[in-house]
């Protein structure tokens, strides 16, 4: 699938004020600075659709972008970020839950994971909180140009094994990098395959 147009639509912070509609939507969650912006940015070959920065806590708000005029990618602000204060992390951490647990065009949330780092507890805590929930999701190891291939299947392979504890089957999963751009054909063509399902 190519992308042949993507266009800012909105900031908000709650989910009942995202579009209406019934057009799938695909959201993008993780750490702070783990790359989501940056990642939104690779997939629509765009370099500043969605703003990014080397310092956490960029994003605040929910960003929808329409591709195509026929579906949404959206930008989330990360978890995790304790810098901004306990108030700030309160509302972000409210943010995130209402806008995943309510939003009923969300097709997919896209967990994204630093593959440079071992396990976090803080993204095991999280996708533990989306099975409880049942919410439908996908990994994405990112920043994978930043250290050499084997590192990063080793890392990788440690975050699927610890998965592997709890869950009986292991969601998809994709390496990328914002920078050289692996991986957007994958991520991609995921998307266009839920999208005709
Ligand atoms: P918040 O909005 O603060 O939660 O962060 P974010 O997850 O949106 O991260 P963002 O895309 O703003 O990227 C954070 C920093 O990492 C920026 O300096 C990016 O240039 C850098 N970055 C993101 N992805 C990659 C990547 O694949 N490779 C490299 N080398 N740098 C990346
Ligand atoms: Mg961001």
């Amino acid at each position: 699938m190519e992308i042949t147009s993507a266009k800012f639509v909105i900031s908000n912070s709650r989910a009942d004020m995202c579009p209406e509609g019934n057009l799938p939507e695909y959201a993008f969650i993780g750490r702070s600075n783990v790359g989501k912006s940056s990642l939104i940015n690779m997939l629509t070959n765009h370099s500043k659709l969605a703003m990014t920065s080397s310092t956490p806590g960029k994003t605040l708000l929910i960003n929808h972008f329409l591709i195509n005029n026929s579906w949404y990618l959206v930008d989330l602000p990360g978890y995790g970020y304790a810098q901004r204060g306990k108030k700030v992390m309160e509302q972000i951490k409210n943010i995130i839950q209402h806008y995943v647990l309510e939003r009923m065009q969300m097709t997919c949330l896209f967990v994204l994971i630093d593959s440079r780092l071992e396990p976090q507890k803080i993204d095991l805590e999280f996708i533990e909180w989306l099975g409880e929930n049942s919410v439908p999701f996908a990994l994405v190891f990112t920043k994978a140009d930043k250290q050499n291939i084997v590192k990063t299947q080793q890392n990788v392979e440690r975050f699927l094994n610890t998965l592997k504890e709890q869950w009986e089957e292991l969601p998809a999963y994709f390496i990328t990098s914002a920078e050289k751009k692996t991986g957007r054909k994958e991520v991609l063509d995921y998307i266009d395959s839920i999208n005709k399902s």
